[in-house]
């Protein structure tokens, strides 16, 4: 999913080369005396992934441009924060029930729940102590990120098959699920490279409001996009019960009561088809892209007011491309 989306950091001076560090540091710190945990703890990292949030750590270090790029306290920051996405993942297949992830069988079809569920908290105390060599800020910040994850994931399981779900509360999940980490991915650059609180909150503000466009738009592909385009189940959300926010528009659109009639519980293939076309073919999809277009405003506002230089440049450009992407999708599909 989203090809491309890590390039214009990757296209920084520093990126091709910081990207390597991290892939370094990641690859070694699932490295344990078990083969069999060394193999499962590595499996996505070595599936792929775009990286983008270790990248934010990184560039968030080089938001006023130093020469040498990031130290290697950034990369490890953005590896602690990469462990959780991966940990996360790992968790979130077996709660969605999912067999594909970065293109490959993922941990759950391989290995089974048990194992996907063991190795997801190991990836987690990773991250931790990863964390922790970085002082107690930076520990402290990342368990509360984990926190987060586990409420805005609670919130969505509260709601499944309900489609009276509120936007509230759709929003409430999306922060804290996704939002938080790349929030925290940003703040973590800001926190090891000792810059002024208020540049620290900005950088936050940033990854926070980037986060929320992201997940939008990961809701709306889930709709519109192939299982080729994604690396992993496409229309699945529906499936799962899962009523994000082209969903919760069209359920208030000319179709909804039709819709409302085949939500509530598991889809056979006849009415899933028929539901996932009420979304497709409404104006639920285009009304979710507005907001992640507010997303993106804002989280190009919180760049205001930082020097204009290349990092600060391509943190604006990711945060277009997001959207971009998936209108290019959505429209071609
Ligand atoms: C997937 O994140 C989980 C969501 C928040 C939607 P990504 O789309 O960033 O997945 P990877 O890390 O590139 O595989
Ligand atoms: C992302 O939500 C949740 C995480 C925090 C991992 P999704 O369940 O939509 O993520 P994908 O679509 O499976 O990547
Ligand atoms: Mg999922
Ligand atoms: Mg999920
Ligand atoms: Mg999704």
């Amino acid at each position: 999913m989203f090809v491309g989306l890590s390039d214009p950091l990757l296209q920084l001076a520093h990126g091709e080369r910081e990207l390597e560090r991290i892939d370094a540091v990641l690859r070694s710190s699932v490295e344990t005396g078990d083969e069999f945990l060394t193999q499962v703890a590595s499996h996505l990292i070595l599936a792929g992934g775009k990286r983008l949030r270790p990248l934010f750590s990184a560039a968030a270090f080089s938001v006023m441009d130093p020469p040498d790029g990031a130290s290697d306290d950034a990369i490890k920051g953005g590896v602690a924060v990469e462990l959780v996405q991966v940990g996360s993942l790992y968790h979130d297949d077996v709660m969605d029930e999912a067999d594909m992830r970065r293109s490959v069988d993922s941990v759950n079809a391989r290995w089974g729940n048990l194992t996907a569920i063991l190795a997801g908290d190991f990836l987690l105390a990773k991250a931790s102590e990863i964390a922790a060599s970085l002082g107690v800020e930076v520990a402290g910040l990342l368990a509360s990120t984990i926190g987060q994850l586990c409420e805005g994931q609670v919130i969505e399981l509260q709601d499944v098959f309900n489609p009276g779900r509120t936007m509230d509360r759709y929003l409430r999940s999306i922060d804290g699920k996704t939002a938080a980490l790349y929030a925290t991915a940003c703040r973590i650059g800001g926190i090891v490279a000792d810059l002024p609180r208020p540049q620290i909150d900005a950088l936050t503000a940033y990854g926070h409001s980037f986060g929320m466009a992201f997940q939008v738009v990961d809701d709306v592909l889930d709709t519109v996009a192939t299982e080729e385009q994604l690396g992993k189940p496409a229309g699945h959300d529906l499936i799962e019960g899962v009523y994000t926010l082209p969903v919760l528009h069209s359920l208030e659109g000319p179709d909804g009561a039709e819709l409302k009639g085949l939500l509530g519980g598991p889809l056979e293939p006849a009415a899933f088809d028929t539901a996932i076309g009420i979304v497709r073919s409404g104006d639920g999809v285009a009304k979710a892209l507005v907001t992640a277009d507010e997303y993106v405003s804002d989280a190009i506002d919180a760049m205001s007011s930082f020097p204009d230089n290349p990092v600060t440049s391509a943190l604006k450009d990711t945060a277009q491309l997001v959207v971009e992407q998936a209108r290019q999708i959505t429209a071609a599909a």
